[in-house]
């Protein structure tokens, strides 16, 4: 019987993970399956129980039950722990759930390898204060970045944000209006809706001559906070597709113990 892993979500039937693990698999020779698993909006737990007991090994865990993932497990990476959310799950011997969160991991992996920037000495700026915002400030604030700024609609949540990832370095809440006049290297979308122009409140005026723009959430055309920020000066745009495949990279490694190489995923998720 091959080795059981799953992506659980609730939708799920959109996600690219069962093709990126499928070929993941392949390449590293693994004798294991990846499938689908929708679980009720308030069934999270008994999906991941019973796929346990059908012997599964390991999930992805996607929205909205990252929160509950990290509820549900008995030990945590440490940066699962500054995240308060786990994106993968892996059984361990005794039967427990270990929780771990790779999701800022794969996008400082896919900014730094394969997009080629560097993050120390440079500005930041993340949009929103969500909890896709929690789990990627620790792995960014790890580049040793010059500055890294956090805006949000709801300021409170931008400060309480900072003032939680103060000791790690030097982050920095600034509600909406007060950017104006401030300038970045690199700027990153993890609100959950695209900045539709009409929908945006941030100034246009935040990328730096040479800056980045990225988006985490991806699509299979340019999203509209990538389409607004090429609009408004930043040189270079991607969304969250590399994020994606570099996140699953990082949830195989944990499980497998090897580390697939993630070109050829590129290349059948998004030919050119
Ligand atoms: P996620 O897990 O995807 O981060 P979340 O925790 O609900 O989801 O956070 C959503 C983020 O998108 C928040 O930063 C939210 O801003 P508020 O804290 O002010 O709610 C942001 N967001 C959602 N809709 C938005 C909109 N129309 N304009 C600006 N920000 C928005």
């Amino acid at each position: 019987m091959p080795d059981r892993y799953a992506v659980v979500g609730n939708p799920v039937a959109h996600s690219k993970s069962p093709q990126i693990h499928a070929a993941f698999a392949h390449s590293t020779g693994a004798d294991m399956s990846y499938e689908r698993l929708l679980a009720p909006l308030d069934g999270f737990v008994a999906a991941v129980e019973a796929f346990r007991r059908e012997g599964g090994r390991g999930l992805n865990v996607t929205v909205p039950f990252k929160v509950e993932a990290f509820a549900l497990a008995s030990l945590h990476s440490s940066r699962a722990q500054l995240a308060g959310a786990v994106n993968t799950l892996m059984l361990e011997p005794d039967g427990r759930w270990y929780g771990d969160n790779t999701d800022g991991a794969g996008l400082v992996r896919d900014l730094t390898e394969n997009l080629g920037l560097e993050l120390r000495d440079r500005s930041i700026l993340v949009l929103g204060a969500g909890g896709a915002a929690r789990g990627i400030l620790g792995p960014l604030l790890d580049g040793l970045p010059r500055t890294l700024a956090v805006s949000n609609r709801t300021h409170a949540k931008a400060e309480a944000l900072a003032a939680q990832f103060a000791p790690l370095g030097p982050i920095e809440a600034i509600a909406p209006e007060a950017l104006s006049g401030r300038r970045f290297d690199l700027v990153i979308n993890s609100t959950s809706v695209g900045v539709a122009s009409e929908v945006h409140d941030w100034p246009s005026s935040v990328f730096a001559p040479g800056s980045f723009a990225y988006d985490l959430v991806y699509a299979d055309q340019p999203t509209q906070f990538v389409r607004w920020a090429a609009r408004h000066g930043a040189a270079r745009t991607a969304d969250g597709l590399g994020m994606l495949i570099e996140q699953a990279a990082e949830s195989f490694h944990l499980w497998r113990g090897v580390r697939p190489h993630t070109a050829p995923v590129f290349a059948l998720l998004r030919p050119r």
